[in-house]
């Protein structure tokens, strides 16, 4: 293997940057040639690419988003579009590749290791719902972007005796709304995987009210159904019975952005080099997670044969710390 390609794929978070970094520099440790792709799978149908050396990803370590760029590319997903890649990858003389990014863009990587192309995986998705590794990269960084909103929310819901409902990123993954609860101390966590009926939801604030608590956070996992929006909507007419007042703050994409923790951007530097030695080593079709403090192989099969969700005990945790 002489020359590797790299790209970074899906929804972005502030992982990417560190880890095209260590792919680049431990691909030039290693003696090969690194060309990186642009816009994702799109820039590999397109054949958009550079060559990286050791200065190219100079400074990026600790900035958020990806100096490569990413796209949702739905060419991809046809046989076309994944044929017109393999031309790509012919015609700049690429032998292996690394894909960086979350479920989506890992079942990219499997169809074109089913394809006979060496492709290697990072896992990086602020949801962590990719199935093999404990964490994926870019989870860290979001984490403590919602929990510095939490800390500050419940600053202003102390001082005015309200409940607000903040709602989080996870279309199909309560991780980061959990987990975020746990850590801002939440009274209730509401995710996709957990069937939460309203009126549960007025009781607990009922119950924290005669309590005597001076606020009422509960974290919502955009996934969950029927929203947070249905959820406000329905607070809100029965708001004389309450005890609270209520509010919502939709924290959206700012959850994506940040320079990278030092927990992401260790990670990432890990994963980034070891999917590089592992590929020269022969083990493509894998994605290279972090389970139990270590780099590990997961086949890239595994990886994406379902949306990992967060362990019981973490659920049972928040139960038990929210009285
Ligand atoms: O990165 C994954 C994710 O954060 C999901 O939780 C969310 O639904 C989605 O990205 C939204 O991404 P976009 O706005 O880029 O479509």
């Amino acid at each position: 293997m002489k020359r590797i390609g790299v790209l970074t794929s899906g929804g972005d978070n502030p992982g990417l940057n560190p880890c095209i970094r260590a792919v680049v520099r431990m691909g030039l440790h290693l003696g090969l040639e690194v060309m990186g792709i642009r816009r994702g799978y799109a820039g590999l149908v397109d054949g958009e690419m550079d060559t990286m050396d050791a200065r190219s990803v100079g400074g990026i370590i600790g900035h958020g988003g990806t100096i490569l760029g990413t796209a949702r590319c739905p060419e991809f997903r046809e046989v076309k579009g994944r044929r017109e890649a393999l031309r790509t990858l012919n015609r700049f003389g690429i032998d292996g590749l690394v894909v960086i990014g979350g479920n989506g863009s890992l079942a990219g990587a499997q169809a074109l290791w089913e394809m006979d192309f060496p492709t290697i995986g990072v896992p990086s998705t602020i949801d962590n719902d990719v199935n093999g590794t404990d964490i994926s990269v870019g989870v860290d960084t979001a984490l403590n972007t919602i929990l510095d909103a939490i800390d500050k929310i419940k600053d202003t819901a102390s001082s005015h005796n309200r409940a607000f409902l903040i709602e989080t990123m996870g279309r199909n993954s309560g991780y980061l709304a959990l987990a975020s609860g746990i850590a801002g101390g939440a009274e209730m966590v509401l995710c996709p995987e957990v069937d939460t009926q309203f009126e549960a939801v007025t009781d607990m604030i009922d119950k924290a009210y005669v309590l005597g608590k001076s606020h009422c956070i509960i974290v919502v996992a955009e996934g969950w159904k029927p929203g947070a929006q249905a959820l406000i909507d329905h607070l809100r007419e029965r708001k004389d019975t309450l005890g609270f007042s209520v509010r919502v703050t939709h924290l959206g994409h700012v959850q994506r952005g940040g320079s990278p923790s030092a927990f992401d951007r260790i990670l990432a530097t890990r994963l980034g080099a070891a999917a590089v030695q592992h590929l020269l080593d022969g083990k493509a079709g894998h994605i290279v997670g972090w389970v139990q403090s270590k780099t590990q192989l997961i086949t890239l099969e595994e990886a994406i044969s379902f949306h990992k969700a967060y362990s019981q005990d973490l659920w049972e945790l928040a139960e038990i710390m929210a009285k």
